[in-house]
């Protein structure tokens, strides 16, 4: 018999990394679907397991081996396993075979079923089907490592979703929702997803279904993003969660991390339920704390006393898609244009007058067309909508100061993310100390907890705490025309906002 290790090596080795990854068939390694098998808690005698998007089938045969290894193991095991690629069908049929035998060894009653159909429309079909309410067709146990997908809204399969009222924007929330909706009244679910369903618009509609219809007990994080994988190219940031059906929220969820499939040296820790989705978030934002440190900045943040609301400010994004306005722009500043600004005009916390040697346009021509794209010139903060991991912190903001600028008007690429009041000019010493506050190390652990991507939207910056408008005014007066470096700012933040930032 073989291992379940041998069979994900030996599908890998007759197959190429790019096709896999041209359907996004990155095979969980045997570690990982062990770790989160071991998540599970109790089962019942009678154990139905889905396995939606199975590939060679390594997470039910883990999840089955996990239960069978107990004392007091179930009586009798049904897995049911989704896949469409016909390629991998034979290992799926070889692990389908190996838990069969463990299961007649042990002398437990087995059920295996494979159904080489799309997972979608079986699922949306069972839903909507009156037979799915009769007791024991729903699973007490679902595993899962979906396949990753952006959804296009306007394909047939979307529009069947819209109809049943599952509306995403990744084919993984597809499949995390329909196992949910598969489970029985405390059925679990362990899955490993990329982590941008924590926050962000685009996965409301997931978010807080998942989180009103499911229990969300567990998260275990990766510090690394390549390791998880190892031998497959993935990406995204993933993350591995348990969550039962079941309305009762528990105490704390149980978050950890580790370095890559080092699970044993995994970092515990319970956070209380109401500090990872807040209970006053309608939006469900996870926010997620791993060690002390990070939940001492998300702590002394959330004491911060004000909304960008209270403040008065709003954020928005640059309002110049460059291609759209390509026959405006102009290298340099000439008569009849205003300022351009670029990411690549942040310098030292301010905005430079240009890039000479740039590939970007400085200037952009002003017209009756074009001048709807612009603001008054004065003062702005602006931040960087994307960044880089290496990058030294996520939130990278710049002041626009208009004494530097020789125009009435100034447009902000889309690629920025602009702060003003009612769509004016800031005053200078808010405009310098909200940049402070921005550039601060306490902003930038506060951000890596709810944020698993590198972009930095304008919703995030709209939910993030501030301090109060005198605060921010006297941080401003610590800046002249340079801002401070990192260790100054996090100085000043200290004295500002010392331990809750009171
Ligand atoms: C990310 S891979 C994971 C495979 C396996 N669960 C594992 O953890 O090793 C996702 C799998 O879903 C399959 N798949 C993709 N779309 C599917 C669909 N609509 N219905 C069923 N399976 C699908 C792919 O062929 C692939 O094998």
């Amino acid at each position: 018999m073989y291992t379940l290790d041998q069979i994900r090596k030996s599908f890998n080795g007759s197959t190429s990394r790019a096709d896999r990854s041209e359907i996004g068939q990155f095979l969980t390694p045997v570690a990982i679907a062990k770790f989160m098998s071991s998540m599970f808690e109790a089962a019942p005698r009678r154990v139905r397991i889905l396995d939606p998007g199975a590939g060679t089938g390594v997470l039910f045969a883990a999840c089955l081996e996990t239960l069978i290894s107990k004392a007091d193991h179930p009586e009798s095991i049904e897995v049911v396993a989704y896949e469409t690629d016909s390629a991998v069908m034979p290992y799926l049929e070889e692990t389908m075979e190996r838990c069969r035998s463990l299961c007649v060894s042990g002398g437990i009653d087995f059920h295996g079923i494979i159904r080489a159909e799309d997972f979608v429309s079986a699922a949306t079909t069972e839903i909507n089907d009156p037979l799915f309410h009769i007791p024991g067709v729903r699973f007490t146990h679902a595993i899962l490592n979906p396949p990753y997908k952006k959804m296009n809204s306007r394909t047939a399969m979307s529009k069947m979703l819209y109809s049943s009222g599952i509306e995403v924007a990744n084919l993984y929330a597809v499949f995390v929702w329909l196992s949910m909706l598969l489970l029985e009244q405390g059925g679990q679910l362990v899955a490993i997803t990329p982590r941008s369903f924590c926050n962000g618009p685009y996965f409301r509609k997931f978010r807080t279904t998942f989180m009103r219809m499911m229990s969300l007990k567990r998260i275990h994080l990766f510090e690394s993003r390549k390791k998880a994988f190892g031998d497959d190219n993935v990406l995204q940031e993933n993350v591995i969660y348990h969550a039962g059906r079941e309305s009762q929220k528990p105490e704390s969820i149980l978050i950890s991390s580790s370095g890559g499939l080092d699970f044993d040296k995994a970092r515990l820790l319970a956070v209380p339920y109401s500090r990872v989705i807040h209970p006053r978030d309608r939006d469900m934002f996870v926010h997620l704390d791993a060690n002390e440190t990070e939940v001492c900045a998300s702590e002394r943040m959330e004491c911060l006393g004000s909304s960008l609301g209270d403040l008065g400010l709003s954020v928005s994004t640059g309002r110049v898609v460059d291609f759209r306005a390509r026959e405006h722009l102009r290298q340099t500043p000439q008569p009849g244009t205003v300022p351009l600004i670029y990411p690549c005009h942040f310098s030292d916390g301010f905005i430079k007058r240009s890039v000479e040697a740039g590939r970007k346009p400085n200037a952009i021509r002003l017209t009756a067309e074009t001048s709807t794209l612009f603001v008054e010139s004065g003062f702005y903060v602006l931040t960087k909508r994307f960044s880089s991991k290496e990058q030294r912190r996520r939130v990278m903001a710049a002041v626009f100061d208009p004494a530097r600028f020789d125009a009435s008007f100034v447009g902000f690429e889309n690629h920025l993310n602009y702060y003003h009041e009612g769509g004016r000019c800031l005053q200078a010493d808010l405009a310098k100390g909200l940049a402070l506050y921005l550039n601060s190390t306490m902003v930038d652990r506060y951000f890596r907890l709810f944020s698993g991507h590198t972009q930095v939207n304008a919703a995030d910056l709209r939910k993030m705490p501030y301090p109060t408008r005198e605060q921010i005014l006297r941080l401003g007066r610590a800046v002249d025309d340079a801002m401070p470096d990192q260790e100054t700012i996090d100085v000043i933040m200290e004295k500002e906002c010392p331990n809750h930032g009171k």
